[in-house]
């Protein structure tokens, strides 16, 4: 009993020092452990006299509680300086820039068909459309394309049932909105008709679904000369070349009369000579379109073109495989941010 408060004291001393969860545990076993220094003092009570006992005893358990609150203390301590580590150690900057912050962008695609719409709409022309499931009627029988003309088979199309098929030009618009226009009372009618289109074709150069613009202008006046200024006009801004040549070469479409195909310049062949590419098709449009959907033909006349989306964007960026602009690949859309 004499040993009690050197015991205490001396532990007390050791836990102030003990510097990590480890050392503290061992005192903790060094003193209150099943064999500690103070557990065998209190085990020892009975070898002390009666009226000893009782006194002793409170005395030994005084000093157990101390020195049990004294190692709980520090423990916090311990503790506590371990989250303090912690805390300066896993700072996080909060105003520093964050990862993957890309902004996504408009598909090529989409960027050439505003563009092009863009050019049309500064010259007065209205953007329409059309539905991509489309019926016979409009999508070949108005636009002049009967039952067993041979331009059906050079279509392609992909038919939903007798009459109703996936369009497989923007060319049916032209129809549906001549149709509205004609009891509109208005004196012309200028539309750029942008829009997926469908034909069961697939390779480097053909996909089965790929896009369109459509022009249309009917008016009381109108006229080839006037087709083929509009299309140079257009062609050399959309390519930023005033010198650009162009050629208008004459062809066959159902719904319009005169045809033509217009090329530009590409390059050149081996043997020197101008290399042309097709870029669109176009003409007057054909009287029975008009009277059609119940226009004078006698009073009004009008020009159309069509052309396809992909092969401009291609032209434009230098791209040489159609197939990239479906493939959804991260790395080709991102140059066209
Ligand atoms: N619809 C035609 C096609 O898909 C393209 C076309 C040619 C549209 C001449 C026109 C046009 O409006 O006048 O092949």
């Amino acid at each position: 009993m004499e040993n009690l408060n050197n015991i205490l004291e001396e532990a007390l001393i050791e836990v102030n020092k003990a510097s990590s969860f480890a050392l503290l545990n061992d005192i903790k076993v060094e003193y209150l452990g099943k064999k500690g220094k103070l557990t065998l003092l209190l085990r020892n009570l009975g070898s002390l006299s009666k009226e000893e006992r009782p006194k002793a005893g409170q005395l030994i358990n005084e000093s157990k509680q101390k020195l049990t609150i004294a190692i709980n203390n520090k423990q916090q301590q311990l503790e506590q300086i371990v989250l303090q580590q912690k805390l300066t150690s896993e700072t996080i900057d909060v105003t520093l820039e964050g990862n993957g912050q890309d902004l996504g962008a408009l598909h090529p695609i989409t960027q050439t068909t505003a563009k092009i719409c863009g050019m049309f709409q500064s010259l007065g022309f209205k953007v329409e459309s059309g539905p991509e499931i489309e019926d016979n009627y409009h999508n070949f029988e108005a636009l002049n394309i009967p039952k067993h003309h041979p331009a059906r088979a050079m279509h392609d199309t992909f038919y939903l049932d007798a009459d109703y098929l996936l369009r497989t030009h923007t060319s049916p618009v032209q129809i549906r909105t001549l149709k509205q226009w004609a009891t509109s009372g208005e004196e012309s009618l200028a539309i750029i008709c942008p829009g997926k289109v469908y034909r069961c074709d697939h390779d480097q150069t053909h996909s089965p679904m790929f896009h369109q613009i459509e022009g249309l202008f009917v008016a009381k006046q109108t006229s080839f000369a006037e087709l083929k200024s509009l299309l140079t006009e257009f062609i050399r801004n959309f390519f930023v070349s005033n010198e650009l040549k162009i050629r208008f070469r004459p062809s066959y479409f159902p719904f319009t009369e005169p045809s033509a195909e217009v090329d530009i310049e590409w390059g050149k062949n081996p043997d020197g000579s101008t290399k042309w590419l097709e870029v669109l098709g176009c003409g007057m449009v054909h009287p029975q379109v008009l009277a059609n959907v119940g226009i004078d033909t006698e009073i009004y006349s009008g020009f159309a073109f069509g052309l396809g989306v992909e092969r401009f964007c291609m032209l434009q960026h230098g791209i040489n495989d159609l197939r990239q602009f479906y493939d959804n690949d991260i790395r080709f859309l991102a140059q066209f941010k």
